[in-house]
């Protein structure tokens, strides 16, 4: 069992309870002692995925996303304790729909399809995660919670819709946010949304809403005030924009049942079973539940609000809007920040599961190395504000030229037998020169500078530029260590000293900095560097700061730290 947090006087501490790792179960458990000025756990989420088919790599995007916040947040702040959750999304038309095409109960497609989910997590090497199911009892009881207070409120009320619906979007859509779409392989004509080219339906029924009207005010408040809570900030201008115009129905009262005879697989209306709780209410839950609500004491497991709320762009609304009215209306404290990623595409078309131009997540990570999956995935979507194509050519480019290239050619160079030899002593490895020569001054000041920059880069939600960076760092590492050229029998001590110094603290500074993207390939680096435990920490990763190391090792099982990879083997499914 291990102590997560622990926050005010009275309040709950989070424990770990049996479920099996990577997974947690957060229990509550009462606080002896506490102070008051420690922080909350830092809490990030994930979407919940939908369980109609199995995770793909953008999935994966945005569950490395909550990882590296989470794993940076330990980073940073190691007393603090951080939850990260993530699950599946199980109840809604989509899910019951699938389940009848392919003959089973709904049940046994999300026991399926969630394990895979699960699998993910697992394979992707994402530290311990809260995995949370729809299906789950204790979200039933938070949902029906939530349900019964806006009732109380008097935010729900009685009504009835006439309007389109995307099944595979699960969302309403409003007259003018649909189209007539031709399909191009049948030529039939249907009604589609334009936003996301789903086909929609037409119903009308009796339903019971939400006044979201209510909160209009209130959210162009949050959305604008400073720092932005939604980012990147493209997306607040983006939001902030549409609210403002007269015609806009984003924030029209939402309808939040369907009548069961309709919809069966969902949690029914606690007040009235002959309506099912709307899926996205149901969804968007979960985050409470994860943190233990309904509380009874103030603050379930103590770590509400989330201070990271990570999604894609095509899920903007339910989360900068609906999510934030809703907690309005409940009295509750709005997430910190959410990060709205943009969308993997392949050969530019959006990555999806219902059009089924997807990659494989787990073919990738065992032909490139999990690593090698996260590095790509990290630096190449990292930028949110984008989209990014995904393209098998585009990661053998990237292993090859930046991963092998830079990092692995540096620490073989580094770490070489020979050139350890003619240093002398491995301890120089560690010891600054005497002075820094004219040809040193790029490279010490990249690398005084790079900590700070790269944690900026972080802050602000720019993981792109935070890894560009680095790896500027490392190419001018390279360059310099070819400037110096300590492998030449003319080579002077200085030089072999200066060179293989900086390269040496190049490498253990990026190590540091990696930790939360490349968990395993930053240990092995530290590792070889003989770089001790405790010195792995933020207080160790200025320049020059690193404190003693231990012997030089070598990488295992041999080819280096990025060993080449057969490409002939490139998986079926995913095109080059
Ligand atoms: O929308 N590129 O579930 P979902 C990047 N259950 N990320 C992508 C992506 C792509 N091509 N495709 C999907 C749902 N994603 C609801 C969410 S939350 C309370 C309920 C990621 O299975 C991205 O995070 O359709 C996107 O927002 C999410 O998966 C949608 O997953
Ligand atoms: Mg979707």
């Amino acid at each position: 069992m291990s102590l997560i947090a622990c926050q005010r006087p009275q309040l709950l501490r989070i424990c770990r309870t049996s479920v099996s790792p990577p997974f947690k179960r957060l229990k509550l458990v009462r606080c002896e002692s506490t102070s008051s000025s420690q922080p909350k756990p830092f809490y990030c989420t994930t979407p919940i995925f939908y369980v109609n088919a199995d995770p793909h790599i953008g999935h994966l995007h945005s569950t490395l996303l909550a990882d590296v916040y989470t794993r940076w947040n330990r980073l940073r702040e190691p007393q603090r304790g951080a939850v990260m959750c993530t699950g599946t999304d199980e109840h809604g038309l989509k899910i019951q729909r699938v389940a009848e095409a392919k003959g089973v109960s709904p049940k046994e497609l999300c026991d399926g399809v969630s394990e895979r989910f699960r699998d993910l997590v697992k394979a992707a090497d994402v530290d311990a995660a809260v995995f949370i199911r729809t299906t789950e009892e204790r979200h039933r009881i938070a949902v029906e919670h939530v349900w019964t207070e806006l009732e109380k409120r008097g935010y729900i009320y009685k009504s009835s819709y006439a309007g389109w619906y995307a099944v595979s979007d699960e969302a309403y859509y409003a007259e003018n946010q649909v189209a007539e779409t031709i399909d191009p392989k049948s030529g039939e004509k249907y009604m589609a949304s334009v936003e996301t080219g789903t086909r929609v339906e037409w119903m009308e029924e009796e339903n019971y809403k939400f006044k979201l009207s209510a909160f209009h005010e209130r959210l162009v408040q949050w959305l604008s005030s400073t720092p932005h809570p939604v980012q990147p900030p493209s997306r607040t201008t983006a939001l902030l924009a549409s609210l403002s115009q007269s015609s806009s129905t984003d924030l029209s009262d939402l309808s939040i049942s369907r009548p069961s005879s309709r919809l069966t697989w969902g949690i029914p209306v606690p007040s009235d079973p002959d309506h099912t709780i709307y899926v996205w209410i149901d969804a968007l839950v979960n985050y409470l539940t994860v943190a233990g609500y309904p509380w009874k004491d103030g603050q379930g497991t103590g770590i509400w609000p989330p201070d990271l709320q990570v999604v894609g762009k095509d899920i903007v609304r339910f989360h900068a809007l609906y999510l934030p009215a809703i907690l309005m209306a409940l009295d509750l404290p709005l997430p910190k920040h959410l990060l709205t990623h943009g969308h993997w595409t392949m050969d530019r078309f959006k990555m999806s599961k219902s059009r089924g131009n997807v990659a494989n997540p787990f073919e990738a990570m065992s032909l490139w190395s999990i690593d090698a999956i996260r590095m790509y995935l990290m630096t190449k979507g990292g930028n949110s504000a984008s989209d990014a194509d995904y393209s098998e050519a585009e990661i053998e480019r990237f292993y090859k030229k930046e991963l092998a290239g830079q990092m692995g050619n540096l620490l073989g160079r580094v770490t070489g037998k020979k050139m350890l030899k003619k240093l002398g002593d491995e301890r120089l490895l560690s010891t600054e020169p005497e002075q820094f020569e004219q040809e040193d001054q790029e490279l010490v000041g990249m690398l005084r500078e790079l900590p700070d920059a790269f944690e900026k880069h972080i802050s602000t939600f720019e993981i792109h530029r935070a890894l560009s960076l680095l790896f500027e760092t490392l190419a001018a590492s390279n360059r310099h260590i070819q400037t110096l050229s300590p492998w030449l029998s003319t080579a002077t001590p200085s030089e072999i000293h200066r060179s293989l110094h900086l390269s040496s603290e190049s490498l253990r500074i990026a190590g540091i900095l990696l930790q939360p993207f490349m968990p395993t390939k930053s240990s092995v680096l530290l590792d070889v560097l003989g770089v001790r435990e405790h010195d792995r920490g933020w207080e160790k990763v200025k320049f020059g700061e690193g404190g003693e190391r231990d012997k030089v090792g070598i990488v295992k099982g041999g080819g280096g730290l990025w060993p080449p990879v057969v490409v002939a083997s490139y998986p079926a499914n995913v095109s080059a």
